[in-house]
């Protein structure tokens, strides 16, 4: 690209009092006139924050950054957007992810960038830098900012889907409190996000296996220095991209979504990548929908033997190869010619790589497991659709029908939830209403709720359970998210009653309520709706404008883009 058709230069080549302010006030920073003249001007959007822990090592990255893009004639600008740290905002990260994505969309395009880089690592920080880029369309470039080493606690290698068992244990008596204190050490000992394939990770993999960064960017672990190597290559690359003019909508065809939805299959990922893979899809004007992801993957067994729905953790997967290697297994199922920031296909990324560890890695013929996957259940109870993760549920349970203990709220189910009184047996199907996007609001991950302390202290350890909310990626159990529609809206599931039979058929792709549509229809007739919408502050806007899960629980008015232009000046 010719330096005068640099967007830039739009601001910083203009001539009269326009160009005089643009450039007058960046040079307070001690740069001399030669950068605005005509090099392609990077931003480096950060979500650096230490409210955002698993993203607290962003300004160090950042600097790797910069060096490659100096290097390759670029001129890089930091700039921050609104953070999400999941574990500590309340009510949930979710309900900012829209906001994030607005934050970063509108910094975007109101600046005078060529090119973007996101530095993004916990959960939400990821889907909402991707879906803010894509609606201006820039050449961008993701880097993720890597998993934490692995934890080490008396001699067991510990991650995130271990605080699970680990309060499980400990309320049936089996882990000590002090155990427990001890564990909050050794379980996040490094910087970076979580360990394992959580929803974090299986962020990092879909921006890989979308084409969006540079091999290896999911699993190098934040520690480790060749992570920065990686976010210097990637300041090196997106100057080139810039010259190139390789754009966002460049790179994420359908087919790359459909090479995301088979990765995210192989890989084990979270049933967050749904909602948020539907939301870029649409920002970018993709085509795709929940059902794609009950056929897209298809026949796709689980390879990698990663927490929560195996054993290892994403150090060992960078060592054992990390995705290049088990996408170089999946090379069958994949679209292959897909061009990635390189600019080249896929296909590249992956042909010359080795796998180190097969019992990390597995093959087509000798998977890990051979059910994968994210499946998509429908049915009176959910007629646009819920989603379970099979490889990490109970395959005795993907096949069941119970009577329903059902909790109105959150704060019904920890009020009930370990009364002994409470009629439930290991058949009964938990039913948490009002935990969906509008509902709660921000749809939290709360759905695999814990078992009732009875049950526990009689050894169970997993129930059918079903919410209109998500579960955290590092989670298990045999576990129906997602309900669309959710109870707020007036979904069937808001008429579930205690005692009401549900059949859950995985194989069959069925939810279904053993209540009459008639009977269905006088109990909804019955629902009051209104009581729960705040009337003021960016929480009204979310749910008045929140789409239901099926669809990615985006805004309803920022479905595609608005491009990168802006006519007007400033002054
Ligand atoms: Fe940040 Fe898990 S809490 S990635
Ligand atoms: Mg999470």
């Amino acid at each position: 690209m010719e330096k005068e058709h640099l967007r830039s230069q739009g601001w910083f080549g203009k001539k009269g009092k326009d160009g005089f302010i643009y450039r007058a006030w960046m040079k307070n920073q001690g740069i001399p006139s030669h950068q605005l003249q005509g090099k392609p001007v990077i931003g480096i959007c950060n979500t650096w924050s230490e409210l955002t822990p698993c993203n607290a090592h962003f300004r160090e990255l950042a600097e790797s950054v910069k060096n490659g893009i100096y290097e390759a004639g670029g001129y890089p600008v930091e700039f921050p957007v609104m953070s999400l740290g999941e574990t500590l905002m309340k009510p949930t990260a979710m309900l900012y992810r829209n906001l994030v994505s607005m934050d970063v969309e509108e910094s975007i395009r109101a600046n005078p960038l060529d090119g973007v880089v996101l530095l993004c690592g916990c959960d939400k920080t990821t889907p909402a830098l991707v879906m803010g880029a894509c609606s201006v369309d820039l050449p961008t470039i993701v880097i993720s900012g890597g998993p934490m080493l692995t934890g080490k606690h008396r001699g067991k290698d510990i991650g995130t889907s271990d605080i699970w068992t680990f309060f499980e244990d400990n309320r049936s008596g089996t882990m000590s409190d002090e155990e427990l204190y001890t564990a909050e050490a050794c379980l996040a000992r490094s910087k970076g996000h979580c360990a394992v394939m959580g929803t974090a990770s299986t962020m990092a993999c879909m921006v890989e296996s979308l084409g969006l960064s540079l091999p290896d960017n999911a699993a190098i672990p934040a520690a480790d220095s060749r992570r920065k190597a990686l976010a210097h290559l990637s300041g090196n690359r997106i100057v080139e991209m810039v010259k190139e003019d390789l754009k966002l909508s460049d790179i994420l065809t359908r087919k790359a979504f459909e090479n995301a939805i088979t990765v995210n299959a192989a890989i084990g990922g979270s049933t967050n990548f749904i909602i948020h893979l539907l939301a870029i899809a649409a920002r970018i004007g993709v085509e795709l929908s929940i059902d794609d992801f009950n056929t897209a993957a298809r026949g796709v067994p689980l390879l990698a033997n990663l927490q929560p729905s195996g054993k290892y953790f994403m150090e060992d997967f960078y060592y054992a190869g990390g995705l290049p290697a088990l996408m170089k297994e999946l090379q069958s199922h994949l679209h292959n010619e897909t061009i990635t920031i390189s600019g080249k296909p896929m296909a590249d990324n992956y042909s010359d790589c080795v796998c180190y560890n097969r019992d990390l890695i597995g093959t087509l013929e000798t998977p890990f497991n051979t059910t994968a996957g994210i499946v998509v259940v429908k049915g009176n109870l959910a007629e646009n659709g819920a989603v379970l993760k099979p490889s990490a549920a109970t395959p005795a349970l993907l096949k069941h029908t119970g009577k329903a203990v059902v909790f109105e709220d959150i704060d019904d189910y920890k009020h009930k939830i370990d009364d002994p009184e409470l009629d439930v047996g290991e058949s009964s199907i938990l039913v948490l209403k009002n935990v969906g996007p509008r509902g709660y609001p921000g749809m939290p991950e709360v759905g695999n709720m814990s078992i009732p302390k009875k049950l526990l202290d009689q050894g169970v350890r997993d129930m059918v359970r079903i919410s209109d909310g998500r579960m955290s990626g590092t989670g298990f159990g045999t576990v129906v998210l997602h309900v669309s529609p959710e109870a707020a809206v007036g979904g069937t599931l808001a008429v579930v009653q205690n005692g009401d039979v549900i059949t859950l058929d995985v194989q069959a792709g069925i939810l279904h309520l053993e209540v009459s549509d008639e009977e269905i229809s006088l109990r909804k007739a019955k629902l009051n709706l209104h009581g729960n919408i705040v009337n003021r502050g960016y929480t009204h806007l979310y749910q008045m404008h929140v789409e239901q899960a099926h669809l990615g629980a985006d805004f309803d008015f920022l479905k595609g883009g608005s491009g990168s232009k802006v006519v007007k000046d400033s002054h």
